[in-house]
Order: C-alpha cells, then sequence, then structure tokens
C-alpha cells in the first residue's frame, strides 16, 4: 500500500509542539494509528472476556472492563487530537483517512493470534511507555495540551499493561503465538510509524516548511533516538522472558 502524495494548498506549518516538527510529526503519526488500533485492542479483548466467562468477583473481569474503559477514553482523545492536526494542516485528511484502515488486515487472523497480537501491541505501546515515562529525549517536558495527553496516555499503559497478557495466560496462548505476533507487531508498528511519520514531514514541506531544516533534524533525532532504542530493544525482550507481564 503506498501513500497518496500530499498535493493541496500550502498552509503555514506551525504545528512543532514537541520541539522540532520531526519530533512532532512522529508523535502525530502514532496518533493517526491509534483509534483504529485501540478498536482492535478493544474488539478483541471484548471477545475473549465472553470467552472466558469470569465468574462475579474474578479480579482479571474487572481488570478487563478497566482496560476497556480506558482505551475508549484514549480513542476519543486521539480523535480530538487528530482532527485538530487536519484542521490545522488540512492536506493531512487522506493521510488519516488511510490511517483508519491499516487494521482491516488484521481481521483475518484467527482468534488466538489476534489477542496474541493484543499482547504484543501493548506490550510494545508500554515499551515506548516507560520510555517516555523515564527519558526525556522523546517528549518534551512543557505543558502544552499534547505532551499533557502524551503523558497521560504513557500512564495509563503502564497501568493496564498487565491485562492482555493475563488474559492470554487464562486461555492459554501458546508461546510461539506469541513470539510469531510479537515479531509481527514489531514490523507493522515499525513500517507502518516510519511512513506516516514520512508522509506527515512531506506535507509540511508543502506547506512551506524547510526541506533542509527537516532533514537535519531528521538525521539529529534519529541519531539522538539511538540510547532510546537501546534501552526499548532490552525491554522487548520482556515479553518473551517474563510472559506473566509486560515491559519492566
Ligand atoms: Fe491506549
Ligand atoms: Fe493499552
Amino acid at each position: 500500500m503506498t501513500i497518496r502524495p500530499c498535493v493541496s494548498a500550502p498552509v503555514p506549518a506551525t504545528r512543532a509542539w514537541n520541539g522540532t516538527l520531526v519530533r512532532s510529526r512522529f508523535f502525530d503519526a502514532l496518533s493517526l494509528l491509534l483509534p483504529t488500533g485501540e478498536a482492535f485492542l478493544i474488539e478483541t479483548l471484548e471477545s475473549w472476556r465472553a470467552a472466558f466467562e469470569p465468574m462475579p468477583g474474578d479480579e482479571l473481569g474487572s481488570e478487563v472492563d478497566r482496560f476497556i474503559r480506558e482505551e475508549q477514553a484514549h480513542r476519543r482523545a486521539h480523535s480530538l487530537y487528530n482532527a485538530a492536526l487536519i484542521e490545522a494542516i488540512p492536506s493531512m485528511q487522506p493521510i488519516a483517512e488511510r490511517a483508519n484502515a491499516i487494521t482491516a488486515e488484521l481481521a483475518h487472523f484467527g482468534e488466538p493470534m489476534k489477542l496474541a497480537l493484543v499482547v504484543a501491541f501493548e506490550h510494545l505501546t508500554a515499551v515506548l511507555a516507560q520510555e517516555v515515562q523515564s527519558h526525556r529525549f522523546l517528549l518534551v517536558q512543557d505543558e502544552s495540551r499534547a505532551a499533557r495527553l502524551w503523558r497521560w496516555h504513557a500512564k495509563e499503559e503502564l497501568g493496564h499493561r498487565h491485562v492482555a497478557v493475563d488474559v492470554a495466560r487464562r486461555v492459554g496462548l501458546k508461546r510461539g503465538t506469541l513470539t510469531l505476533a510479537l515479531l509481527l507487531a514489531t514490523g507493522y508498528l515499525a513500517t507502518d510509524l516510519m511512513r506516516y511519520t514520512f508522509a506527515l514531514c512531506r506535507c509540511d514541506v508543502h506547506a512551506g516548511a524547510s526541506r533542509k531544516t527537516m532533514l537535519v533534524d531528521c538525521v539529529g533525532f534519529a541519531l539522538g533516538a539511538v540510547p532510546s532504542l537501546m534501552r526499548m530493544s532490552r525491554h522487548w525482550f520482556g515479553l518473551l522472558l517474563a510472559p506473566s507481564r509486560g515491559a519492566h
């Protein structure tokens, strides 16, 4: 699937809320992917919750309910965030529409693989959330609405990171399925994040941002993120080494 080029009229590129445009677009691209991704998480856990039939007072049943409530809140918040992004740069609309369809191919997987993918995506989210919460490189530490939204989301992801793993253990999900899902989810997320970040940056160039400045920002971001990537790589293995919990 290719992402169509940005062709609409230029508008001022003024949305560098995260220090630089490139660093901002990295999070903006992630936000575009979240509403549909979180809908997939919610639908999958809802169907597995029905399958394992928690008894009244079963703590895991309440934890799944909390997980679903929190992911629904994230979906609403990121839908508003994405609407504001498109209002500021209308040429991003087709990119957002493409992002809304990214989970369509996941519908073809069987139920165990869907649950394994939920565990994997939640683990990846927790790894990123841990990095955002513990280190200052990826996300600015100011009080802008966008930065506060990301910090709130990171905190809730870390708070419910164990839920999908516990459901997988309850229903006896195989380690091999989980390993395959983690590889698939990592490939999907890394590829989509890069492609959509690039597509949004291209919109900024069409809207008047300096290509040279963005290239310099991009190189600076990539080099500066090496320590973050090394830490996150270490946590990435946590799911396979300690299947009862996500990133630590
Ligand atoms: Fe979330
Ligand atoms: Fe989550």
